[in-house]
This record gives structure tokens, C-alpha cells and sequence, in this order.
């Protein structure tokens, strides 16, 4: 949060401030990024590549601190925050992997002694700016395959989790990593824009809402030079079909829509069943959806969920749902703050299927949103009903179903009676319309981590005119 010169960050389960400090110079940081870059650039490949195991050595070293400083700091459970600790070190290797298979190096001979080859080159100062919802893991999942291409990092964290990204960078350091290739810009959107305009930034790597993704886009249309990479939201569906499996169809949509307070980027924002499970399905939901226990992060037993982000994400969440009401949505289950100081939500859901419009909006919380559609196909042009595409799930129906829900469905990720969210990071990652850009993260991060050079080279120039030419 901005408070005048100083930024603070906000414990979301007490209120309490835990991290204090002030908007870093976006010049000196490029700088010393540019400085950084020409050294890093010049190391072995193997070398970048030990380094970061050492970094995943350090996390390791580091893990238990790291888990309970995310926890505070975002509100998520402690036993979430862990596999988000998990994540950071897993990153590595997949990674290493990613870039030999993604954008390796490949030789051939050709004729008179010559070769032809495929080398990848670094682009130079990568900008990766991070949302809080994942605040290590989705800027390591940047940072790491930036920095094995040879790049140097300027992160740009959220405003709202400065604290952990502080943490992060710090273990690039403890690596080995020196402190001008990865380095912590703080500051808020302000920051951002200038960091995303700065000519000597070479790439944005932006993970975050459409909202700001769109504007990075727009600041740069005339700048082709810049590679951008944009992940954003989603108003992502989850349809049920009849399975005898009703429990598991349950907990399905409850993980999908309520994991991390629905603060996933690909959490299920709308539940789409056909008319004939509704009644066995939505009660179910319902029923489970009212045994969550919503707690602070540390709390025993452990809570499913925390609260979201702050006040005013709970303020905003609140808002969206009683305009739904208004609108002639029925709530099944209340979006309850038990205390009005406080973000802790209890999960909300609401029948929203005889509204005449619904709004195509990412409410990034625990809200869902009921429709009722008579069938397959009707459930199919429900869930294209939106501008974005991040991830889509079918529950039940069978392989016939999923193999049209996964054709005629529009989405980056399209799953089978498996939750919406939960994305490995040995796959790509990323969504089309305003979910992303058409670069991919994840395992496919490599591809815009660094760009490709073909040459076609011999010892010694052998060449001659065989044609055109006067005697
Ligand atoms: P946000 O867009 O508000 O902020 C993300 C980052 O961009 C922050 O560092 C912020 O300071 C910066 N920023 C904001 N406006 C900017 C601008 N105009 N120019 C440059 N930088 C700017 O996102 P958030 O609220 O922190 O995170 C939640 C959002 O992130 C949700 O929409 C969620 O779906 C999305 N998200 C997407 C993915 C994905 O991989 N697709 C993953 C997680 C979260
Ligand atoms: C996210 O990046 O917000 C969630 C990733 C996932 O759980 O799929």
C-alpha cells in the first residue's frame, strides 16, 4: 500500500503493518540492470545453471521463514504458502529442461566445410512485474527462465507484497547472483509505468490484471523492439455434466472456485450445469461450501482459505455480489464478513441464471456464479460467453463431451474432471482474448526469455560469381 513517500504492507488477517519502505529509483535500477546484464551474458551457460541450482539450495535452506513470511503476507493458509515455497525450487529444473528443449542449440554441416546453426541470445534488462496473489512463485516463474537465457531482472512486485519479493531476491543473492543481475524495484503502478517505458528495458514480463496488462500493451504498440509478455485474469467456467460422482464433482468446483479465497487467476468464477445435475450437484456444492473453515493463516486447525488481499478487495467483492442480487441473482450462500475490519469472506454463491446480462468481469475472490443451461451445447455458448480464456474444466459426460468442450471451448487451459486452477509448470501457461498475448508461461517461458539467431558460417570465405558476369 502507498501511504505519501513510504509504502507499507498490510498484514490482511490482523491489520497490522509488517514491512516498511520507500519507491526505488527506476534510472539507477536500469542502470545498474544495463551493468549487470553485460557480465551476466558473458557467464557459461553451465554457470548460470549452477547458480540457480545453489538458489534453489538457499530457498531449501531458507524454506520455513519463506512459507511463513508468505503466509502473513498474503493471508494464504500456512499449509499453501508451503507449496508455494515448493513451487519456487521446482521452477529450476523444469526450467533447465525448458530451455534445451525450447530454444537448445542445434548445428548441421552443410557443403565446403560450412555449418549451419541456431543459437538463442538474451534480450538484455527483463522488467517482471507481479501480482500478490502468487507473489514468489509467479515472478520466479519469470525471473528464473529470464536469468538462464542470460538476461538481468528488474522485479517490479505488487504493492501489496513487497515483503516476499525483498525475500526472493534476496536468495538470488545468497546464490551467488550479483546484486545488480536481479534486483527489487518497490513502488506502485507509477513505478510500473515507468519501468515498462524506460529505453533501456528490453522486455516486460507482467503478470497481473487485464485492466494493467492492456495498458502495458497500449504504452508500447509503437515500440516492436520490446518483447512483451502479458498473463492475465480469467471469468473462467467450470461445467458439470451428470457423474455418479457427486462428492467428487463437489469438491472439484469448490477447489476450483475457493482455493487461495478465489484469488487464482485461473480459479472457476462460474459454475455452468445442466438442468438435469443441477439438483444433485448445487446443494452439494453448497453443502461443502458451508464446512470451509475461514481463518487467519496461522490458525488450528487449519483454515481451507484466508481472507483476500485487503479491505478494499472485500469492500469491492461485497459490492459485486449484492449488485448481482440486484440484478435478480438468488445467493445460495451469503458472502459473509463476519468482521467488517477485516477481509475474511466466507465463500459466496449465487444463481445467477436469469439475469439478462451478466457482467464479463474477473471478481478475483470466493464468489461463484451459478448458470443453469438445458445442455451440452447450451453450456458450451455459456462458457464462451466472456472476452476471456484462461482456463476452462467439464465435469463429468464422457470422452466424446470432453473432446467437443475441448474443440469448441475458447481457453489456454481446457481440463477434465479436474479443477480449473492447480497448473503445472511443466506445461505452458496462458490464455487468449484478455486472459494473455499469445506467449505462454511456464514451460514456454523460455520462448520469450530469449530470442533466436541462425547462422550460417565457414572457416574462410569460399565464394565465387557463376553468373551475370562480363567476360
Ligand atoms: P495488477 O494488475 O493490479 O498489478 C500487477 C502489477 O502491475 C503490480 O506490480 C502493479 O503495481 C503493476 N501495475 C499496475 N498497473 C500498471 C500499469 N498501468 N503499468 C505498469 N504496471 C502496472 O494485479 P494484481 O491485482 O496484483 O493481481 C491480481 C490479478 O492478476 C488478477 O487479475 C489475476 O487474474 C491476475 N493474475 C494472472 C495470472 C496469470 O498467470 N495469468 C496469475 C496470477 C494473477
Ligand atoms: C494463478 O497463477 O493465479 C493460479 C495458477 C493455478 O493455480 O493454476
Amino acid at each position: 500500500m502507498i501511504l505519501g513517500e513510504e509504502l507499507v504492507s498490510v498484514e490482511p488477517a490482523t491489520g497490522n503493518i509488517m514491512w516498511r519502505g520507500v519507491a526505488g529509483d527506476v534510472d539507477v535500477t536500469v542502470d545498474r540492470a544495463r551493468q549487470g546484464f553485460r557480465r551476466w551474458a558473458m557467464e557459461p551457460l553451465a554457470r548460470r545453471m549452477e547458480l540457480l541450482r545453489r538458489f534453489v539450495n538457499v530457498v531449501r535452506k531458507h524454506d520455513g521463514a519463506f512459507a511463513e513470511l508468505i503466509a502473513r503476507e498474503t493471508g494464504k493458509p500456512l499449509w499453501e504458502a508451503r507449496t508455494e515455497v515448493a513451487a519456487v525450487m521446482g521452477k529450476v529444473e523444469i526450467s533447465i529442461t525448458a530451455y534445451a528443449e525450447r530454444t537448445g542449440f542445434t548445428r548441421r554441416d552443410v557443403d565446403l566445410g560450412g555449418s549451419m546453426s541456431l543459437r538463442h541470445k538474451p534480450h538484455g534488462v527483463m522488467a517482471v512485474l507481479g501480482p500478490y496473489n502468487f507473489p514468489a512463485h509467479l515472478p520466479n516463474g519469470h525471473i528464473v527462465p529470464a536469468l538462464i537465457a542470460g538476461n538481468s531482472i528488474i522485479l517490479k512486485p505488487s504493492e501489496k507484497t513487497p515483503a516476499v519479493a525483498d525475500f526472493l531476491v534476496r536468495c538470488f543473492h545468497e546464490a551467488g547472483i550479483a546484486d545488480d543481475v536481479v534486483q527489487c524495484l518497490h513502488g506502485g503502478p507509477d513505478a510500473g509505468k515507468a519501468l515498462v517505458a524506460h529505453e533501456d528495458v528490453n522486455g516486460v514480463l507482467f503478470t497481473g490484471s487485464a485492466r494493467a496488462g492492456i495498458a502495458i500493451n497500449r504504452k508500447l504498440a509503437s515500440n516492436p523492439a520490446k518483447i512483451v509478455a502479458l498473463e492475465m485474469g480469467g471469468n473462467n467456467p467450470i461445467v458439470a455434466l451428470p457423474t455418479p460422482l457427486i462428492a467428487d464433482a463437489a469438491a472439484t468446483v469448490i477447489q476450483s472456485a475457493f482455493m487461495t479465497s478465489g484469488q487464482r487467476c485461473t480459479a472457476a468464477r462460474r459454475l455452468i450445469v445442466v438442468d438435469r445435475f443441477y439438483d444433485d450437484l448445487v446443494p452439494a456444492v453448497k453443502a461443502l461450501a458451508d464446512r470451509l473453515i475461514v481463518d487467519e493463516p496461522f490458525a488450528n486447525p487449519q483454515p481451507f482459505m484466508g481472507p483476500v488481499i485487503d479491505n478494499a478487495a472485500a469492500d469491492q467483492l461485497g459490492d459485486a455480489f449484492l449488485e448481482l442480487m440486484s440484478r435478480g441473482g438468488r445467493p445460495l450462500s451469503h458472502l459473509r464478513r463476519p468482521d467488517p475490519n477485516l477481509p475474511l469472506l466466507e465463500p459466496g454463491i449465487i444463481d445467477v441464471t436469469t439475469l439478462e446480462e451478466r457482467p464479463d468481469v474477473e471478481l478475483f475472490g470466493p464468489l461463484l456464479q451459478v448458470v443453469r443451461v438445458a445442455d451440452l451445447d447450451e453450456a458450451i455458448a455459456e462458457a464462451n460467453a466472456t472476452r476471456y480464456g484462461l482456463s476452462a474444466s467439464l465435469i463429468g459426460g464422457s470422452p466424446e463431451d470432453y473432446e467437443r468442450f475441448w474443440l469448441e471451448v475458447n481457453a489456454g487451459i481446457i481440463n477434465w474432471n479436474k479443477p480449473t486452477n492447480g497448473a503445472s509448470s511443466a506445461a505452458p501457461f496462458g490464455g487468449i482474448g484478455l486472459s494473455g498475448n499469445h506467449r505462454p508461461a511456464a514451460f514456454y517461458a523460455a520462448d520469450y526469455c530469449a530470442y533466436p539467431v541462425a547462422s550460417n558460417t565457414q572457416e574462410q570465405p569460399r565464394a565465387a560469381i557463376a553468373m551475370g558476369l562480363r567476360d
